[in-house]
C-alpha cells in the first residue's frame, strides 16, 4: 500500500469509529487501479459485516496495490436495502453483502436461511452453508447477474418489544418490523402479530415513534444500531440465522484481467473464512455491550421455547415448494 492510500485508510477507520459516513474517497485509489466500491447498511466498529468489509478492503489494497482499489460505504450511505440490488447490476456498485432475508424478488430458495428453528445455532449454519447444498444457493440468481462469492455469518436473530415476550401468545396484536422476506412476515403473523417489512436504516426510528412495537435481529445489530435503547426488553428467542450473501455481479468479474481476478477471489475466500471463524466472539461482545449499557435480555424455559417451536413450524410447510424439500432436508440433518 502506498503511504497515501495508508494514510487515507487510517483516516477512514477513525471515521468509522465516530460513526461518520463513508470509509473512503476515491482520491484513495490510485489512477490505472480498478476501483471497488462495497456497499453495505450496518454500522459501529463491533459488528461482524463491519470488521470482514474493512478486513477485504484492507487486504486488496495491500496485496493487489497499484491493480485494484477497495472502498467500503457504511450504514447505508452509499445505498440502503432499496436500491443496493439494482445498483449492482447497473455497475453503480461492485460488492455488496445483503441479509439472506433480502432476495425474494430474485429468487425464492434463499428463504430456507429465515425458516424458523431450522437451523439450532450457528455451527449448524455453516456445516449447511460449507456443504454441497448451500454452496449451491450461493449461485441461485446467476441468471439474474448475481454472483454469490460466500457466505458472511452475523448471528443468530431474537426478538425484541416493550414487554416480555416469554411465549409466542405475548405477541398478539403487535406490529414486528421485518425485512422483505415474505417467509418472515408468514412468521409473524404465526405469532398474531403483523409483520411491516422496513428498511434497516429506518428501524430505529420506527421503533423510537411507535411505529412498530418490535423487531427482530442479532445482538451485533441490536447494539450497533441501539435498538435496545428504545424496547424494554429482548428475548433469547434465537428463532432464525442472519447471514450474508456476500456479492458481486457476473458483469464485475468478468470485467477483471484472469490474474487479478483469481487473486482477488483468494482473498475474498481467506476474508470469508476468517469472518465466519470470529463471528460468535463478536456476537457475544456485542450481548455483553447490550448488558453493560443497561439493555434488559429475557431467558426462554424449555417449555416457553417448545411453545415457539410448534407456533412457527406449520410456516415451512407453505414455503417448501418454493425452496426445495431436497434442500431444507439437507439443512435439517446438517
Ligand atoms: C443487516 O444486518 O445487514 C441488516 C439486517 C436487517 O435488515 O435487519
Amino acid at each position: 500500500m502506498n503511504k497515501l492510500k495508508f494514510k487515507a485508510a487510517v483516516v477512514g477507520f477513525a471515521a468509522l469509529a465516530l460513526g461518520l459516513t463513508a470509509v473512503s474517497a476515491s482520491a484513495q485509489c490510485d489512477s490505472g487501479e480498478v476501483v471497488v466500491k462495497l456497499s453495505h447498511v450496518t454500522g459501529g466498529t463491533t459488528h461482524p459485516k463491519v470488521v470482514a468489509s474493512n478486513n477485504l478492503a484492507e487486504r486488496v489494497n495491500k496485496e493487489l496495490n497499484g491493480e485494484m482499489c477497495v472502498e467500503v460505504y457504511p450504514n447505508s450511505t452509499l445505498f440502503g436495502d432499496s436500491k443496493e440490488l439494482e445498483a449492482l447490476l447497473l455497475g453503480d456498485v461492485q460488492l455488496l453483502a445483503p441479509s439472506l432475508s433480502k432476495f425474494g424478488s430474485y429468487t425464492p430458495k434463499l428463504g430456507i436461511y429465515d425458516l424458523p428453528f431450522l437451523f439450532k445455532d450457528m455451527d449448524q449454519a455453516i456445516r449447511f452453508m460449507t456443504a454441497e447444498k448451500g454452496k449451491e444457493l450461493l449461485n441461485s440468481m446467476s441468471d439474474v447477474g448475481f454472483v454469490g462469492l460466500g457466505y458472511w455469518l452475523s448471528g443468530m436473530k431474537y426478538f425484541s418489544a416493550n414487554k416480555p415476550l416469554l411465549v409466542p401468545s405475548d405477541a398478539e396484536g403487535l406490529k414486528f418490523r421485518v425485512q422483505t422476506s415474505d417467509v418472515a412476515k408468514a412468521m409473524i403473523s404465526a405469532m398474531g402479530a403483523s409483520p411491516q417489512p422496513m428498511a434497516f436504516a429506518e428501524v430505529y426510528g420506527a421503533l423510537q415513534t411507535g411505529v412498530v412495537d418490535g423487531q427482530e435481529n442479532t445482538w451485533s445489530n441490536i447494539y450497533t444500531k441501539k435498538f435496545f435503547e428504545v424496547q424494554d426488553s429482548t428475548t433469547e428467542t434465537s428463532h432464525q440465522v442472519l447471514a450474508y450473501l456476500f456479492m458481486t455481479s457476473t458483469d464485475f468479474l468478468e470485467s477483471l484481467k484472469p490474474d487479478v481476478r483469481e487473486k482477488f477471489l483468494a482473498i475474498c475466500d481467506s476474508v470469508t473464512m476468517e469472518a465466519n471463524e470470529s463471528v460468535k466472539a463478536k456476537e457475544e461482545t456485542n450481548k455483553q455491550n447490550i448488558i453493560k449499557s443497561g439493555g434488559k435480555i429475557n431467558e426462554l424455559t424449555p417449555e416457553q421455547r417448545k411453545e415457539w417451536v410448534d407456533a412457527m413450524k406449520p410456516v415451512w410447510k407453505q414455503f417448501e415448494k418454493g425452496i426445495g424439500a431436497d434442500y431444507i432436508e439437507a439443512a435439517s440433518k446438517s
